[in-house]
């Protein structure tokens, strides 16, 4: 099996792979009241041809998947799609981000696919807080998808919280209270200024926070495995551990391992750069496996030092969930 490394000596073992860029719930940071810019569906990649990249990645040596969207459960047959992920050769770990709205009803069937880590993002616990934030009613569904989570052997599960200031930071030691007694993880993350919603979100930078709940909570240093760019703190009899996510405070491109496919096809080299590659164009030309693994490669070694989201903070016009969040 070959590695994939950039020219900046960083390899690349992790694919975040969008299957959609479309999702039911319309969070103020990310996609904007009224867009219409989603793709259409006759650009987003079948799940022939999603299979068909990831085994080429895979013989490359990127092990580990993540699906992600949009809302991944959104698309039809999702579970199907993670089944025969998991079966390809070199794939070791398929994982997937939801907003957990409709995870009550794919969970089990999820876990059955071989899913083996679960990421939900939950901002607030208080439902009309949660609704202003997302634009929707959802807290109890997206409750009702964490206990089928559970129930259904996921585990541990995360909990991803952006923190938006004047709105949901003073919620962060109750979050924290709540996935302690449900045994979940939590990450909390900066916001990012994609696209004028990121843009105009209000950014808290994480430091004095972490120091804040260090303090409270009694935390110490502690490392979760999963290889992403989450900083840990733990408790001290390791039953709960607390991660921050901070892309603008402290950003950790260095030691980035990852590349994003889009629900199109696109490959993005990093969120915070417009270098790309089509794959859409390369799949439907009739490219063969040995063409794509030459272009991947090519790509591969394209991939940016790093983003500028504090140097040119105007730079990304496109959203979240175009990416892949
Ligand atoms: N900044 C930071 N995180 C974002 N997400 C979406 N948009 C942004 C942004 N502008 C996060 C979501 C979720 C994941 C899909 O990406 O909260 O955790
Ligand atoms: Fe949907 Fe996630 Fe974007 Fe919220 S952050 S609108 S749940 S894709």
């Amino acid at each position: 099996m070959t590695t994939l490394q950039d020219s900046f000596g960083r390899n690349i073992e992790y694919l975040r792979l969008s299957v959609t860029d479309r999702c039911d719930l319309r969070c103020s940071y990310c996609i904007p009241q009224g867009f219409h810019g989603f793709e259409t569906p006759e650009h987003w990649l079948t799940f022939d041809e999603i299979e068909r990249v990831v085994a080429v990645f895979a013989r490359l040596g990127v092990a580990r998947i993540r699906l992600t969207g949009g809302e991944p459960l959104t698309r039809p047959r999702i579970a199907d799609l993670a089944q025969r992920l998991c079966a390809l050769p070199g794939v070791s770990d398929l994982s997937l981000s939801t907003n957990a709205t409709l995870l009550s009803r794919y969970a089990d069937d999820l876990f059955a696919a071989g899913v083996s880590r679960l990421n939900v993002s939950l901002d607030s616990l208080d439902a009309p807080r949660l609704a202003g934030i997302t634009g929707r009613d959802c807290l109890a569904h997206i409750l009702d998808g964490l206990t089928a989570a559970k129930q259904a052997g996921f585990a541990p599960i995360k909990i991803n919280m952006v923190v938006l200031g004047g709105e949901n930071e003073h919620e962060v030691e109750s979050m924290v209270e709540f996935c302690m007694e449900h045994g979940f993880i939590l990450r909390l993350i900066e916001t990012m200024p994609m696209g004028d919603s990121g843009r105009n979100a209000r950014y808290v930078n994480l430091q004095a926070v972490r120091q804040r709940l260090q303090q409270r909570f009694g935390l110490i240093d502690g490392v979760v495995s999963g290889g992403g760019p989450a900083r840990y703190l733990r408790s001290v009899d390791g039953g709960f551990s607390l991660g921050f996510i901070t892309p603008i405070s402290q950003h950790f491109c260095a030691t980035c391992n990852r590349v994003r496919l889009s629900a199109d096809g696109t490959l993005y080299l990093c969120l915070g750069q417009e270098d790309t590659l089509d794959l859409r164009s390369l799949l439907r030309a009739g490219i063969t496996d040995a063409g794509l693994q030459a272009a991947i490669c090519e790509a591969i070694a394209r991939k940016p030092e790093r983003h500028e989201f504090k140097e040119q903070p105007n730079k990304i016009v496109r959203i979240m969930s175009q990416t892949g969040g």
